[in-house]
């Protein structure tokens, strides 16, 4: 048996590839291309479902929370605070096979090697798959751990609603889940001593310096606002061009003001309107509403708000312009966090052990780490992205080599922290 704090054998990238692929599977039909596994559905819980059999078939115990996140947890030989790992299931639509899922597969094949290896640790480790981390159906990201993390209650729950207007509690609850019974689902800060994810990076930063592996220093925060311009819907022939109050053509002005403000320079900051709805919708008619979100990210807190003040200022210099009227609703609101030190260190040390020099860099994504920040010290490791590092895209790329690997490391790093 190999002794505490060693490194269990190598996870096999024929084993990632296989198990990438069957989550991969499980996607909404005729959905278009890509993996649609949206928030609080129940594909998402069929996800959840196959990570607890496999967890429960390696003899460990298993428990999902209220919130949707299942734990699977291997005891240590001291009844103490728990190291863990783990990220999501759910996706955007459209997306890639890895966002999400690369860190699940990982803790999965980290567990099997764990107990086929006979590995001893002295804290208990945890094995995380959280729910709802996207934001992209409500609007807010990392639901599941900002719960356990404290940072959303059960009325947050009542508040959101998705495009089509179902709102997250009852989302939840058609999905088995318990809005109201959240405040049970949290972590206590005694109980956790560490929390590490491995993600793909989701940019082209490692690629680009030929780095296999990354160490995440900074999680930039996020700010999500929802813009309504409403001008005057009228008939596209009869209304002449001078007298219009069109809600589109302000938008549209309003969409490429933000993206001036966001300027070029590679500085941490990026502003983007993702979804942009004309209503009524009709070719006929000049548009007499539009609705956009506006998601700023930024690695630093005050250029953060103060961007967030600048857009919706810019965007009612533009509406007072040309006489329609807007109106603004905060939808989220996560601040950058800075990672752990020492967990960083030791995700850097276990890397150059084995003659791998990590890249420290940014996230720009948000991540369920960012989230649980608030109860233990937290680490984050990068593998990188192919096909120029995009992500949130069916075109989303990672080597099962390169996974393989990370899984590694965040196995020994893993087990470091749980001596
Ligand atoms: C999560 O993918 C995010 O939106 O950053
Ligand atoms: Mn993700
Ligand atoms: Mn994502």
């Amino acid at each position: 048996m190999p002794l505490a704090g060693e490194r269990p054998t190598p996870v096999a990238p024929e084993r990632v590839a296989e198990w990438i692929e069957r989550f991969a599977a499980i996607s909404e039909p005729d959905s278009g291309p890509g993996v649609t596994r949206l928030a609080h559905t129940a594909l998402e819980r069929r996800a959840h479902e196959v990570f607890t059999d496999f967890m429960a078939g390696l003899g460990l115990t298993v428990w999902t929370d209220a919130a949707g996140n299942t734990i699977a947890e291997k005891p240590g030989t001291e009844e103490t605070a728990a190291v863990g790992t783990g990220s999501h299931l759910d996706s955007v639509p459209s997306a890639g096979r890895f966002d999400g899922i690369a860190g699940v597969v990982a803790a999965m094949l980290l567990a099997e090697r764990v107990v086929t290896d006979g590995v001893g640790h002295r804290r208990p480790l945890r094995f995380v798959a959280f729910a709802g981390e996207e934001g992209a159906r409500f609007g807010r990201a990392c639901i599941g751990s900002r719960i356990v993390a404290g940072l959303t209650t059960t009325a947050d729950l009542h508040q959101l609603q998705d495009a089509k207007g179902v709102g997250l509690a009852e989302a939840m609850a058609g999905v088995g889940l318990d809005p109201d019974a959240v405040a049970d689902a949290r972590w206590s800060p005694r109980e956790w001593a560490g929390f590490v994810e491995l993600h793909i990076e989701q940019g082209s930063v490692l690629a680009d310096a030929g780095a296999a592996v990354g160490v995440v220093d900074v999680i930039s925060g996020s700010t999500r606002l929802e813009l309504t311009v409403d001008g005057v819907a009228a008939h596209s022939g009869g209304m002449p061009m001078h007298l219009r109050r069109d809600a589109l053509t302000a938008a549209a002005e309003v969409v490429l003001e933000l993206e001036a403000l966001a300027g070029t320079a590679d500085d941490g900051r990026r502003i983007t309107v993702g979804r942009l709805e004309a209503l009524p919708g009709s070719i006929t008619t000049i548009p007499g509403r539009c609705v956009l979100t506006v998601d700023i990210r930024d690695i630093d807190l005050e250029r953060q708000c103060a961007t967030a003040e600048d857009v919706l200022e810019r965007a009612a210099a533009i509406a007072e312009r040309r006489g329609v009227t807007l109106t603004s609703r905060h939808l989220a609101e996560a601040s950058p966090e800075e990672l752990t030190p020492s967990v960083r260190r030791t995700l850097i040390d276990v890397a150059r052990e084995v003659g791998t020099e990590p890249l420290v860099l940014p996230s720009g994504a948000s991540h369920d780490t960012q989230m649980i920040k608030q109860v233990c010290p937290v680490g984050m490791l990068f593998v990188p992205s192919r096909a120029g590092g995009v992500s949130h895209s069916p075109h989303e790329d990672t080597d099962f080599g390169d996974l393989a690997r990370g899984a590694d490391l965040l196995g020994a790093a893993l087990l470091r922290l749980a001596r």
